[in-house]
């Protein structure tokens, strides 16, 4: 018998692709966004204590509730926006879970969603699955910012929702209060909702400020923001997320959410919930992620490859235009396999796999991670 994926049209994905071949041909792998450092042993040691003191039986569906507080807390504190943790907060299993779910109970057949490439690469997957259409507008190198009236002009009645992520990855680069703005101004008096992929916000570069959709008053009343602990605490393995938006796009969510995962890790969420009551947790992570950027451009700076600094997330994409025009894929796999370095070509974000000659390398890594990673790239 066979039996067709309704997802026949995508093949592995590249990050299986290329740590596979890292492993293979033992090379250090920049490619898969992932740190390679323990994250902080008091969260550790709280989750332990919660599976202790007997945080093991299925959570409520909303989350732990004490760690919808602390989420909650944590928005009055950085934005000075307001979520209810009652009815306007929901845990999940990691972002990617909140944004499946968001689009399974928004979107419904031959609906638009408006998403810009190069793009994260769940939402387009998802969108086809519950049969909408995804409207991609592509951004380009180097700044990948994004033309408005472009974005107007695919907007019709169509149009259920508009994705955007800020800080971005791949790019590392982020939306402005500007650009927030016209947002808000093109989705005014519409139905569409936004869906902010905010799983970035703590890592954001050079003073700049998170522009998150909560700070921008009709914007947030349409908005779901996704998050996630593991970008956040350095434990991409836990997925654990969450999502918050107003009451009535919450309560649609939770219809899903409720047959989905139904909840969410137990003791992670005790422990998680214990350990934000520290705000400097997550206040600190701008400058300690900074540091590395500055390290790893600082090694990097005489050698082949062109960049213009990231903005937010831990990626750094490189033009290697100066070195060689094969296309990206191939480029990426050669230094994998030639040279011991893995990373991502661009081209899979991009609509119709758009081929600048730019590679995208994560680091969230130990410095030393960085400062072998450089040698390789400056013998090149
Ligand atoms: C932009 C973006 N959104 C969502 C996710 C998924 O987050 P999680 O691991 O919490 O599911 C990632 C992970 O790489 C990401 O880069």
């Amino acid at each position: 018998m066979y039996h067709q994926s309704k997802l026949s049209n995508v093949g592995n994905s590249i990050f299986s692709v290329m740590s596979t071949l890292a492993n293979t041909h033992n090379a250090m792998n920049l490619a898969q966004g992932f740190p390679d450092f323990k994250s902080d042993q008091k969260l550790i040691d709280a989750v332990s204590n919660a599976m202790n003191s007997g945080y093991n039986q299925y959570a409520p569906m909303q989350g732990h509730l004490g760690l919808r507080h602390a989420i909650s807390k944590k928005y009055e504190l950085l934005y000075n926006s307001s979520y209810n943790p009652e009815n306007e907060i929901t845990v999940t299993a990691g972002a990617t879970q909140a944004i499946f779910t968001i689009i399974s109970a928004f979107i419904r057949p031959n609906d638009e969603v408006i998403i810009f490439k190069p793009a994260y690469d769940c939402y387009q997957p998802a969108i086809e699955l519950n049969g909408g259409k995804s409207i991609a507008i592509q951004l380009k190198a180097p700044n990948y910012t994004i033309d408005w009236n472009t974005v107007a002009q695919s907007i019709n009645s169509n149009t259920k929702m508009i994705i955007v992520n800020t800080p971005h990855n791949p790019s590392g680069t982020v939306l402005s209060k500007a650009d927030m703005l016209k947002l808000q101004k093109l989705t005014n008096e519409t139905d569409i909702v936004v869906l902010s992929d905010e799983v970035y916000e703590h890592i954001i570069f050079d003073g700049e400020q998170h522009q998150s959709v909560c700070r921008f008053k009709n914007l947030k009343e349409r908005s779901f923001i996704t998050a996630s602990f593991g970008k956040t605490f350095h434990n991409t393995g836990w997925k654990i997320g969450y999502c918050c938006a107003p009451k009535t796009l919450m309560d649609v969510f939770r219809n899903v959410h409720q047959f989905n995962v139904f909840s969410v890790h137990h003791p992670s969420q005790k422990g998680l919930s214990d350990y934000m009551e520290e705000p400097n947790h997550y206040l600190n992570l701008p400058e300690f992620y900074q540091e590395k950027r500055n390290l790893f451009l600082e090694l990097i700076k005489d050698s082949r490859f062109k960049f213009t600094p990231s903005k937010g997330t831990y990626f750094q994409v490189l033009d290697y235009s100066d070195i060689t025009l094969e296309h990206d894929v191939d480029f990426a796999k050669r230094l994998t396999i030639e040279h011991g370095i893995a990373s991502i070509p661009l081209s899979v974000f991009n609509d119709n796999n758009l081929d600048e000659h730019v590679l995208r390398f994560c680091f969230a890594k130990t410095n030393d991670t960085l400062k072998k990673a450089a040698e390789l790239l400056n013998s090149i």
